[in-house]
């Protein structure tokens, strides 16, 4: 059990972004707490993944400021890949190495940038494996598996750092729907464990089973959070709203 649960572990304070004149993020003011599931949405557009991409300093941002764990994000350098290695980033599309096997996927960064004896890597690999269900594919290629298998590796591969908050983004969207419950499962059973999750989804049965707060963002601004019981049947903001009833239509 985590006995600092509940505390603040990612802080972004005022946070604005700018891609030339365009500002994609505005004032963001978002805190998640040890432990704690913060689902966000929103339209195409709104920022969502640039968020996530600042949170993990894939991309700068133009002023404000992220601390992970109370530290504030380095530049670059050491540092940087150390908290780089604090952030487990999942995305639409799984980026696997296609020339390495599944396992080799998931020991590469465990052996590359934190040093670990190779038996070592590979033993926590299968653990892995063997968690979000795909162990029995662990010698073969990623084109040989298939969308959900893929997306479940890339899990395995991202919690192989040990990252203190895992972010997902739209980790279903690319997937045919009867491998997209295969990934949520996993994620909800994450969840479960006490992980920190930061997860752009439009998945609303994810949100509401794993989900402790609904951030909806539109414009590269957060225009409403609540509980996602409270945001799903009653949302304040007529940009939640409108959004809402083409979610449910389509
Ligand atoms: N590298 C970039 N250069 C310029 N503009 C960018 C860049 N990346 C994103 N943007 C713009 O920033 C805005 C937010 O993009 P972002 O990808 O964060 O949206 P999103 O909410 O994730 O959308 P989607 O639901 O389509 O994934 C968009 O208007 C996008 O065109
Ligand atoms: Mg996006």
């Amino acid at each position: 059990m985590d006995v600092q649960r509940g505390q603040p572990l990612v802080v972004v304070s005022d946070v604005q972004k700018h891609y030339g004149d365009f500002q994609a993020l505005t004032d963001i003011n978002l805190t998640v707490n040890r432990g704690e599931v913060v689902v966000v949405i929103g339209p195409s557009g709104s920022g969502k993944s640039t968020l996530c991409r600042t949170i993990n300093r894939l991309e700068t941002i133009t002023s404000g400021t992220i601390t992970i764990d109370g530290k504030e994000l380095p530049k670059e350098g050491k540092a940087l890949a150390a908290l780089r290695a604090d952030v487990g980033m999942v995305f639409q599309s799984f980026n696997l190495f296609s020339h390495l096997t599944i396992l080799d996927n998931v020991t590469l960064g465990p052996i590359k940038v934190k040093g670990m004896k190779k038996a070592d890597a590979e033993r926590e690999a299968r653990a892995l494996l063997e968690r979000v269900g795909v162990a029995q594919q662990a010698d073969k290629l990623p084109a040989q598996l298939s969308g959900g298998q893929q997306q479940r590796v890339a899990i395995a591969r991202a919690l192989a750092m040990k990252p203190k908050v895992m972010l997902f983004d739209e980790p279903t969207s690319a997937l045919d729907p009867e491998m997209i419950n295969e990934v949520l499962d996993v994620m909800v059973g994450l969840a479960q464990d006490g992980m920190t999750m930061i997860v752009v989804t439009h998945e609303m049965g994810f949100a509401r089973k794993a989900g402790d707060r609904v951030v909806f963002m539109a414009d590269g601004l957060i225009v409403e959070e609540d509980t996602p019981e409270q945001f799903f049947t009653a949302p304040k903001s007529e940009r939640a709203k409108d959004f809402l009833s083409k979610l449910i239509t389509h």
